[in-house]
């Protein structure tokens, strides 16, 4: 069965030692109260080598935020999926909307970046939304169904497997507006339903897909009580180990 998680993605917060504090303080906390899900913390690249000697890896996974579309060579201020790889991350949050709308991230570069994480055995967080505009016009379906089709579904089934997903609606993000838990449940029974009509029931029902946007200590629980919402990736309240632990604590 999928699993549960929690995710948090610092953005571009926490010099190095205040990140290296951070992640001592969740792992002192998590160490004695075991999490009932996995839980992921998403770093600037340059705390990654740093926060995976300090966390136990059996409670706590470490992700990238992001990763070169490219496996190696001149292209400066890129990091690889390899080099992520080297620092013991085990994860690579992709397509964050923040990355398409002020990056330029197409989904023919996002496609690149899915297929180097993936040959370097890093679990992509491949995140999918709609803007306000496109939800107003009721065209979030079919929004997040195209860059679902066409970031991820040039893969097997055997590679879509190690795909986690995150519904982050561009809305939701960092405004204090979240989206409803029937909202939520709509659009994740949604993009379940797209995942099995192309790789089967069973690859569906194993992919966990996690909210993003806004989820704060006070919503999570109605928000994960949802069948199909398998957690959350988390900005804003991962920044502060006591409101990360609040959300985890939604699966106790
Ligand atoms: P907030 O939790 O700050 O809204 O950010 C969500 C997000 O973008 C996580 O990737």
């Amino acid at each position: 069965m999928r699993k549960n998680i929690v995710a948090g993605n610092w953005k571009m917060n926490k010099t190095l030692n205040e990140g290296i504090e951070l992640a001592k303080e969740l792992n002192d906390i998590l160490s004695k109260n075991k999490p009932n899900c996995d839980v992921v913390i998403g770093t600037p690249f340059i705390h990654l080598a740093e926060v995976t000697k300090i966390v136990d890896k059996n409670i706590i996974g470490v992700s990238a935020q992001n990763c070169a579309d490219k496996a190696s060579g001149a292209y400066t201020g890129e990091v690889s999926a390899a080099m992520v790889k080297s620092t013991g991350a085990d994860y690579v949050i992709l397509g964050h909307s923040e990355r398409r709308a002020y990056y330029g991230e197409t989904d023919e570069i996002l496609k690149n970046k899915v297929d180097l994480a993936l040959e370097n055995d890093l679990t992509p967080i491949f995140c999918i939304g709609e803007v306000l505009e496109e939800r107003e016009s009721e065209k979030h379906f079919d929004v997040v169904k195209s860059q679902i089709e066409n970031g991820l579904f040039h893969l097997s089934s055997d590679e879509f497997s190690k795909i986690v997903l995150a519904y982050e609606p561009v809305w939701a993000i960092g405004t204090g507006k979240t989206a409803s838990p029937e909202q939520a449940q709509e659009m994740h029974a949604f993009i379940r339903k797209t995942l099995a009509e192309k790789y089967g029931e069973e690859v569906a029902d194993n992919t966990s897909i996690l909210y993003g946007g806004s989820c704060k200590p006070s919503n999570a629980k109605e928000l994960f009580a949802n069948p199909d919402v398998d957690g959350g990736l988390i900005g804003g309240a991962s920044l502060n180990a006591k409101d990360f632990h609040g959300i985890i604590v939604a699966f106790d």
